[in-house]
């Protein structure tokens, strides 16, 4: 695999200062549930891995904090594509997220021979965060998303210290307020983006099932290779993006004056995707654009 964007970190390979380029892969909690998502999804970790690149995985779980919220008689709700997270919520959401989909994933990876170290936001405060106070959302009014963080810092020298001991870090997407000690849901797509910016990544990949940005959801031919701000606001705005891509598409959108190299949203199925963006083929997934 070669052509990446140039970067500080990929461009001049020195006996005393090569530092390999780095790889962030956010996996959403649909990819984790599909079997074939998930073999696929490990198998392109590892050929990036095999390339030489340094990975560090960053996983939501939406689908699986769902279904522990119903079995514990607790309803899901969600605002703008983002969960709104009572007190009560946070045990569906930290047994969820840190436990059983990070265990999945390290499980998976490790299948494939990739050397998965699973850990949280709230290990070694690696992601810090403030209580989201009530904000006004366009279209909804003031919203209190409850028990949710924003992140301010990622510690980017402890994720690049893991990688350079020879291990895959697989981050739960939770948030700690050092200060309070208070453990915050952080959507996955926010926190994966600051990861990236913090350790400014050569490449962001946002994993999902649905595989790009379309033009119709349900129709995959409908796949925009491509996407810049300008389109994207107006997608956006006429309800064409919705959901959970929003948050997505505006994360990637703003790391790329952010020294993050190339952003894409893709899916895993196909052992070839990764190293398709990375070539910047234009045959998978969604590359963003300035
Ligand atoms: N234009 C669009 N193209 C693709 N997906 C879209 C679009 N608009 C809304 N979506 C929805 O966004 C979802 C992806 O966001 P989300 O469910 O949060 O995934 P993840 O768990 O990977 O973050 C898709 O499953 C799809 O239903
Ligand atoms: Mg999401």
């Amino acid at each position: 695999m070669a052509t990446l964007p140039s970067s500080p970190t990929a461009a001049t390979p020195s006996a005393a200062s090569f530092s390999p380029p780095l790889a962030l892969v956010k996996v959403g909690g649909e990819v984790v549930d599909d079997d074939s998502h998930r073999r696929g999804l490990a198998r392109n970790i590892s050929a990036l891995v095999a390339d030489g690149f340094d990975v560090i995985v960053v996983h939501g779980g939406g689908p699986q904090v769902t279904r522990l919220q119903e079995r514990l008689g607790q309803k899901a709700v969600k605002v703008a594509g983002q969960r709104v997270t009572s007190a009560d919520d946070v045990f569906a959401v930290v047994a969820s997220l840190a436990g059983t989909v990070n265990v999945a994933l390290c499980a998976a990876l490790q299948q494939a021979g990739v050397r998965a170290f699973g850990c949280h936001g709230a290990s070694a405060a690696l992601v810090r965060t403030t209580h989201r106070p009530p904000l006004v959302v366009e279209g909804h009014g003031v919203v209190d998303y409850g028990e949710v963080g924003d992140v301010t810092a990622v510690d980017a020298a402890l994720l690049r210290g893991l990688c350079r001991l020879g291990v895959v870090p697989v981050v739960a997407t939770l948030g700690i307020e050092p200060a309070t000690g208070r453990v915050l849901n952080v959507n996955g797509d926010s926190a994966a983006a600051a990861a990236a910016a913090a350790t400014r990544a050569d490449l962001l990949l946002l994993v999902t099932a649905v595989g790009a940005v379309r033009r119709v959801v349900g129709d995959p031919a409908s796949r925009l290779a491509r996407l810049d701000r300008a389109e994207a606001r107006a997608l956006i705005a006429a309800g064409v993006i919705g959901g959970g891509m929003i948050p997505k598409v505006q994360e990637a959108l703003a790391l790329l004056d952010g020294g993050v190299g190339r952003v894409a949203i893709l899916d895993a199925h196909d052992d070839d995707a990764f190293a398709s963006v990375a070539r910047d083929d234009g045959a998978r997934g969604t590359v963003l654009v300035p």
